[in-house]
């Protein structure tokens, strides 16, 4: 704890901007509520989560664990995966402050990402800066987890990555909720209806592989899809994401983690020349 206070007083006197926002009312408060940091200097940093609470072993012991950086000359180019299967439709959604990330919940669902026969429903989006994927060694600013699951708890996730550039549509429609639950996880901040499709991406271009939450408890068998489009997204608002976290920590991202045999398949549409 008196490092993570010493690292703060450290980075508020360097880069004094950041601490107007930064800074916890009450630290021991906000650190008390932590299970888990991003801190690799803190007991509960990202390589001693699986020794946190027996249900997150899998942190540690896992073999197919995420994020992993995606090595274009080793991913399998293929077309049987086919374009990507999503029916989303506008739901009433929620901000939320989870003290390491803000997540958007669409309580009653917002459609489903169909793989196979399998149909995923849309829950929730949350974003982690910087990118926890990264492409050929490339760590991007922003990366956004579209969360979907069955009722047998089976998880696909859907990444989006985002350089710095252009605001991103999505997050300025969201502007007075994210800064509504700055923070605090006290509040919830309803948004009304929230149409997914605001995301909008226009790439059909997808890396797929088999992995894992990338917080605890780090469950198995995610089945993952890292579209291929960059997007952008401005400064401030990847700012606006990160201050309201304000865990103490600079980024909410964990490292990557080995890929062990994998395979990265790319779903690449046969006419397509140029994404
Ligand atoms: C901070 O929170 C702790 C734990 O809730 C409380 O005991 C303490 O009085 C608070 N300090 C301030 C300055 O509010
Ligand atoms: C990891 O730990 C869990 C929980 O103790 C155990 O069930 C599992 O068999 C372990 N897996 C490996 C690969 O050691
Ligand atoms: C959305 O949720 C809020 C809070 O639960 C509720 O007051 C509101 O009526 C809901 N809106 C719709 C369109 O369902
Ligand atoms: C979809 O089906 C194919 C062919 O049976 C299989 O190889 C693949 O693992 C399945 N994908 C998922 C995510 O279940």
């Amino acid at each position: 704890m008196e490092k993570v206070a010493a690292t703060r007083f450290l980075i508020c006197s360097l880069f004094a901007v950041l601490c107007l926002f930064s800074y916890p009312a009450n630290s021991s408060e906000v650190e008390d509520e932590r299970e888990f940091s991003y801190d690799e200097d803190e007991d509960t940093g990202p390589s001693r989560w699986g020794e946190i609470k027996e249900e997150w072993r899998v942190c540690k012991n896992g073999t197919m664990q995420s994020p992993i950086d995606v090595l274009n000359k080793r991913v399998r180019v293929v077309s049987h995966l086919g374009a990507l299967q999503m029916k989303y439709h506008p739901s009433n959604a929620t901000l939320k402050n989870r003290g390491h990330d803000i997540m958007l919940e669409w309580a009653a669902g917002a459609g489903y990402l169909q793989i196979n026969e399998t149909q995923y429903v849309l829950r929730q989006c949350h974003w982690h800066s910087f990118s926890e994927h990264t492409i050929d060694g490339k760590r991007l600013d922003l990366e956004l987890h579209m969360v979907h699951e069955t009722e047998a708890g089976e998880t696909a996730v859907i990444a989006i990555l985002y350089k710095i550039g252009k605001p991103d549509a999505f997050l300025s429609s969201l502007t007075e909720g994210l800064k509504a639950v700055s923070d605090t996880t006290e509040t919830e901040e309803q948004v009304g209806m929230v149409d997914p499709w605001l995301i909008k991406t226009s790439s059909l271009r997808y890396y797929r592989y088999l992995g894992s939450l990338t917080t605890p408890p780090c469950s198995e068998n995610v089945v993952w899809t890292i579209l291929g489009e960059v997007k952008t997204v401005a400064k401030e608002q990847v700012n606006l994401l990160r201050n309201a976290v304000d865990d103490g920590s600079e980024i909410n991202a964990r490292p990557l983690q080995p890929i062990n045999n994998r395979l990265v398949e790319l779903y690449q549409p046969k006419a397509s020349k140029k994404d």
